[in-house]
């Protein structure tokens, strides 16, 4: 599948005022920094669609996107960033976890991780938290391209040993990414069409 047309349309802090609409939607979650907002610009094609930074905590909202004029894709903050109060992440939790659990057109989840680190459980507690609410994801590896081959290939094997060893019985779907040079892209746009299409 290819995008063709993105655009953004609203932000807000309350899963009640989400677009009210059927279309499907996809959303991105994972630690702050991790690559959510430029992975969004990256299958958009578009250089600043979604806010990014180099500093963690840029996304503060649930941030929709209508693409090709049929379905959203969301961009979400981040968790796990330590330097916001312990008052600011419980209200955060809440907002975040209220949209997954109450957002009826969210059809996939995308749990993005930094393939450079071994499994944190943050990353794999939530996508346990997923699975135990219902919610379909897959892992998005980001930032390949800092990786040689070698290593990239040995923490993404590492990476599924871990999740086989935990409480998984498969794999969940899972890409290998980089915003920066585009890979994944096709992979991954092309999941989410063959999901649209049934
Ligand atoms: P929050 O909104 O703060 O939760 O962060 P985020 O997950 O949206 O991350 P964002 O897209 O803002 O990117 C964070 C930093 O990582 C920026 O400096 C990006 O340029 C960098 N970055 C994101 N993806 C990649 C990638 O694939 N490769 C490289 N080299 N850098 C990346
Ligand atoms: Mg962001």
């Amino acid at each position: 599948m290819k995008i063709t047309s993105s655009e953004f349309v609203i932000s807000n802090q309350d899963v009640k005022r989400c677009p009210d609409s059927k279309l499907a939607e996809y959303a991105f979650i994972g630690r702050s920094n991790v690559g959510k907002s430029s992975l969004i610009n990256m299958l958009t094609n578009k250089k600043s669609l979604a806010k990014t930074s180099g500093r963690p905590g840029k996304t503060q909202l649930i941030n929709h996107f209508l693409i090709n004029k049929s379905w959203h894709l969301v961009d979400l903050p981040g968790y796990g960033y330590a330097r916001v109060s312990k008052t600011s992440k419980a209200k955060f939790q809440k907002f975040i976890t209220n949209y997954f659990k109450q957002r009826r057109q969210l059809v996939c989840a995308f749990v993005l991780v930094d393939v450079r680190h071994e499994p944190q459980p943050i990353d794999t507690e939530f996508m346990e938290w997923l699975g135990e609410n219902g919610i379909p994801f897959g892992i998005v590896f980001t930032k390949a391209d800092k990786l040689k081959p070698n290593a990239l290939e040995r923490n993404v094997e590492l990476y599924k040993k871990q999740l086989l060893d935990g409480v998984w019985e498969e794999v969940p779907p899972y890409f290998v990414t980089s915003s920066s040079h585009g890979n994944g892209k096709e992979e991954l746009l092309n999941y989410i069409g063959e999901i649209n299409d049934n």
